[in-house]
C-alpha cells in the first residue's frame, strides 16, 4: 500500500518524507489556501516546492472546469515536473479530459469521487487515480469504507489498472481498514501516519528495556 500526505504545508511533507515511507503527496484548492498560498504563480511554484522535497507523484488540482480549460492548465502543470499527476474532478467535461491525458500519457487523479459509479467511468477513461472521499462520506452517516471495498471488487472483476487512492482519511483506522479491503494508496493527514506508531506497550516496554539495561551498567 503507498502512503499519499495529503497536504501542501511543506513541514508536514519534509517531515513525512524524513521517515523514509511516503510515496506521495496530494493537495486541493483548499490545502493550498489553508497554506496562504495564491495566486497562479505562488501556486505553480509551490507545486514544485513540494516535487523537490518527495520522491513520488504529486497530485496537482485543475480549476477549469470545462475541457479545453482543463486540458490547457492540466498541461501546464504536467510540464512543471515529472511527478506531477494532474488531478481531475469527477464531472462530465472532466471524465473526457481524463481519457485526453491518458492518450497522451499523462498521468491523472479522479478527485471527488463518492460512488461505484463514478469510480467505474474514471477506471473506463484510463485514470492513473481514483479518489473516493471515504471521510466526507463517513460525515454523511454513508459507509466510506464500503465505497473502498466495492470499487476494489468491480476494478479486479475487469482488472483495471487504475489505482484506488483511498482520501479523505481522517484517522488510522481508516489507514488500516484500506489496508484491509486492498485500496492501492491512501491520503490523510500527517497524523494519521505517525499515529500508526503509537502503542502503549511499545513505550511501557521501551521504558522497561532501558530502565533494566541502566541496572547492569
Ligand atoms: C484528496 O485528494 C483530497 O485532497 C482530500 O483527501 C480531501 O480530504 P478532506 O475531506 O479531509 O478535505
Amino acid at each position: 500500500m503507498k502512503f499519499f500526505i495529503d497536504t501542501a504545508n511543506l513541514d508536514q511533507i519534509r517531515e513525512a518524507q524524513s521517515l523514509g515511507i511516503l510515496d506521495g503527496v496530494t493537495t486541493n484548492p483548499s490545502l493550498m489556501a489553508k497554506e496562504g498560498i495564491t495566486g497562479r504563480n505562488n501556486i505553480l511554484k509551490h507545486y514544485v516546492d513540494i516535487c523537490n522535497i518527495v520522491d513520488g507523484d504529486v497530485s496537482a488540482e485543475v480549476i477549469a472546469t470545462d475541457f479545453e480549460g482543463m486540458i490547457k492548465e492540466g498541461e501546464e502543470l504536467a510540464e512543471l515536473h515529472p511527478q506531477i499527476v494532474v488531478k481531475i474532478p469527477m464531472i462530465q467535461e472532466g471524465v473526457k479530459a481524463i481519457k485526453y491525458f491518458t492518450d497522451n500519457g499523462i498521468k491523472t487523479n479522479c478527485t471527488l469521487v463518492f460512488s461505484l459509479g463514478q469510480a467505474l467511468l474514471a477506471a473506463k477513461a484510463g485514470a492513473t487515480y481514483v479518489s473516493p472521499f471515504i471521510g466526507r462520506l463517513d460525515d454523511i452517516s454513508t459507509d466510506g469504507l464500503n465505497l473502498i471495498a466495492d470499487i476494489r471488487e468491480v476494478y479486479d472483476n475487469y482488472a483495471f489498472q487504475t489505482e484506488i487512492l483511498a482520501a479523505s482519511v481522517r484517522h488510522t483506522m481508516h489507514v488500516i481498514e484500506c489496508a484491509k479491503i486492498g485500496a492501492d494508496v491512501m491520503t490523510g493527514p500527517l497524523s494519521s501516519i505517525t499515529g500508526l506508531l503509537k502503542h502503549p506497550l511499545t513505550d511501557i516496554g521501551l521504558e522497561k528495556f532501558l530502565a533494566d539495561y541502566k541496572k547492569g551498567n
